[in-house]
């Protein structure tokens, strides 16, 4: 009988099942950080933006999804914040770890962080790449009509394009399965949820609110967003508005 779907994927997964990765038969580790060239623009320091104090509890009991937002921009410290409370680097081990404002299985931090800029004070609207390393943003190539591109592949959410700012949280899988073999699949995806749910506790001390993207047309967001969908692919989304 053909086994249901979570169950193969619970197996494939599974310790037993994983052989013995690429670690353990002594291939070098993939960089930290995927590799990329041209000029960046400087991120404000986000622990030196002056913003509203807000307690956990309060941002825990706050936190909600929301789909609509103000058509009021951002600031760069604002988005600087953002970026730094999901996938900031507090701390580096040499060139083999980073330490990051989320946890990650094995620390391998396999996710590169894409947005796409609507509203944002001081910088052009269209794609970058946050470069966590140096905290920086990479501007990346992109069509004139990029925020409707990515509406669309977002099954027609219009709070891609609505919101200040949207985030994609983009796997470079080898980054986890180079040590984790195919359970690293699991830890990308469990790893995912911390990245989001910072972006929610974070949001409100920003007077901004945000909502989980998972439906998304996997082909055509990774096609966008120029990844070859086998090891570097969309997980996962989330816009940040003004509320
Ligand atoms: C994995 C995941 C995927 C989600 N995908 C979407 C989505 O694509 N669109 C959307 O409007 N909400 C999405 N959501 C938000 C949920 O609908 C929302 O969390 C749920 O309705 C509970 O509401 P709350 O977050 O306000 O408590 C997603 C949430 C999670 C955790």
């Amino acid at each position: 009988m053909k086994k249901h779907i979570g169950l193969q994927f619970l197996e494939a997964s599974s310790y037993r099942h994983t052989g013995e990765s690429d670690l353990k038969k002594g291939l070098p580790q993939p960089p930290l950080e995927m590799p990329y060239e041209g000029k960046t623009i400087d991120l404000p320091n986000p622990l030196k933006a002056v913003l509203p104090d807000m307690s956990l509890k309060e941002a825990l009991l706050r936190r909600e999804s929301v789909r609509s937002y103000k058509k009021e921009p951002i600031t760069m410290d604002e988005l600087s914040y953002a970026l730094h409370m999901t996938q900031g680097i507090r701390m580096m081990k040499g060139t083999t770890a980073t330490f990051r404002t989320v946890p990650s299985a094995g620390a391998r931090h396999a996710f590169e962080t894409i947005i796409l800029v609507n509203k944002v004070i001081g910088l052009e609207s269209g794609l970058y790449r946050y470069i966590a390393s140096e905290h920086k943003l990479l501007p990346l190539k992109a069509a004139p009509d990029i925020a409707s591109q990515l509406v669309e592949a977002c099954r027609d959410q219009s709070m891609v394009g609505d919101a200040a700012v949207t985030l994609f949280w983009v796997a470079d899988a080898y980054r986890m399965t180079h040590r984790f073999a195919m359970r690293g699949y699991r830890y990308v995806f469990i790893d995912a949820g911390h990245v989001c749910q910072n972006l929610y506790l974070v949001a409100h001390q920003l007077g901004c609110a945000t909502c989980a993207i998972g439906a998304f047309d996997d082909e055509r967001v990774n096609e966008i967003l120029k990844l070859d969908g086998e090891n570097q692919f969309v997980v996962y989304a989330a816009p940040l508005g003004k509320v």
